[in-house]
Order: structure tokens, then sequence, then C-alpha cells
């Protein structure tokens, strides 16, 4: 059977394309949304993606996983940084999840270097933009052929 990744999105990543463009780029959500679309297919994955600003509808999402998916990529946004909730959530569902960042947030201000999700994550991949995106789905999609 084929293998399923969730693609979680959190709060503001809503307003790519015209949010901070000189860290964010010009890419909007949908444009990765395709990206991801077309990435998962070549690799032989199907995908769900979703976007929320609020933690209750993430944490809905993450639980919402279980048995749907076989992986998570998780861009929590700010959340990354605030939410015992969302790495409970992870930790709860026990599917392997990579986070994900556009951004390099090790390279931004100091808040931005602690996560909550990163001691919950197989692995962590920031600062290529949309192809972080891609990379996590080729993590995820080596990391399920290596099963076989
Ligand atoms: C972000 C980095 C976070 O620090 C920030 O709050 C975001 C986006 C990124 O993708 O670079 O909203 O997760």
């Amino acid at each position: 059977m084929g293998k399923s990744v969730l693609v979680i999105n959190g709060p503001n990543l809503n307003m790519l394309g015209t949010r901070e463009p000189e860290i964010y780029g010009h890419l909007t959500l949908n444009d990765i949304r395709e990206r991801c679309e077309q990435h998962a297919a070549s690799r032989g994955l199907a995908i769900g993606f979703m976007q929320s600003n609020s933690e209750g509808a993430l944490v809905d999402a993450i639980q919402g996983a279980l048995g749907q998916h076989d992986g998570i990529i998780i861009n929590a946004a700010a959340y990354t940084h605030t939410s015992v909730a969302l790495m409970d959530a992870i930790k709860s569902v026990g599917l392997p999840t990579i986070e994900v960042h556009i951004s390099n947030t090790f390279a931004r201000e100091e808040f931005r270097h602690h996560s909550f999700i990163s001691p919950v994550a197989e692995g962590i991949i920031c600062g290529f933009g949309v192809d972080s995106y891609l990379l996590a789905l080729d993590a995820l999609a080596n990391k399920f052929e290596q099963r076989k």
C-alpha cells in the first residue's frame, strides 16, 4: 500500500507571498502545496496538506493523522517556540515527524533558536525555503523505502 504524509502548517503561513518576503520569499502557501503534491507524487507518496492559525486545530490535525497517514511534516511556525501541546500531540501519535522551517531559525532572533518540536521530531530541516518541505518529503520517502 502507498504511504501517505500529512503536511501541517501553523499560524501566519497563510500570509506567505506577502508576508515579509525578504525572509520568506514570494511563494504563496498554495504554491508550496502544489510543489509538495508534485514532489510527493514523484516519490510515490500521497499527501494531505493543511494550515491553521489555531493551536487546537493543529493538535486536532496531528491526532487525526493517526491511522490516516504514515508520517508528518510540520512547520509549526511561531508555535514551534511556545507549544508544549503540539510537542505532546506529536509524541502521543508516534508517527515519524519532520520539523521544517522556510527560514534558518538559528540565524534569526534568539527566541527562535528553541523548539518544542525538535525533541520529538526525527529530524529538522530549516533555511531552504520551499525546498525544506521537499527535502522532508524525500527524507520520509527514503525512510519508508528502507522499511520495505
Ligand atoms: C517559520 C519560523 C518561525 O520562527 C516563524 O514564527 C514562522 C515561520 C519558518 O518557516 O521559517 O512563522 O516557521
